[in-house]
């Protein structure tokens, strides 16, 4: 069974989860990035970008070219909440691929750094 991990992650923390998933399973992963770099600052980033977006309902561009999902029986998708929902990039993510039949997710929100750094 092949399965890729998926994952967004502005400020560390879910990159580390995910890192860790890969290298107890083996599985491959990708980053979903926003083609346009989020800012550092997290004011801008919070209260400007991403809430622009989640209003707008924005579905920004991603970085990189996306994997080919259909090699993969399952897939992990990891991302911090934002703005109780998740980042938008997230959301081009899922919508990029027509079908998902016959996928099987597991969906891995992290909320809060104590989770990574315990
Ligand atoms: C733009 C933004 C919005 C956020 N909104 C929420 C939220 O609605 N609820 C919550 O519990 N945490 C929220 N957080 C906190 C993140 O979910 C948390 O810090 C997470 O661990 C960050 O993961 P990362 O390091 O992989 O980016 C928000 C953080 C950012 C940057």
């Amino acid at each position: 069974m092949k399965t890729l991990v998926a994952y967004f992650s502005w400020s560390g923390n879910t990159e580390k989860i995910a890192k860790r998933i890969v290298a107890k399973t083996g599985a491959d992963m990708f980053r979903i990035e926003r083609k346009v770099p989020y800012s550092e600052d997290y004011n801008t980033c919070a209260y400007r970008e991403a809430k622009e977006e989640i209003e707008k309902k924005i579905r920004p561009e991603i970085k990189t070219p996306l994997p080919d999902v259909e090699k993969y029986d399952s897939l992990i998708l990891a991302f911090p909440i934002w703005w109780y929902t998740s980042p938008l990039p997230v959301w081009r993510f899922l919508e990029s691929y027509p079908d998902w039949k016959g996928k099987r997710f597991i969906f891995l929100r992290t909320l809060i750094q104590m989770i990574i750094t315990t």
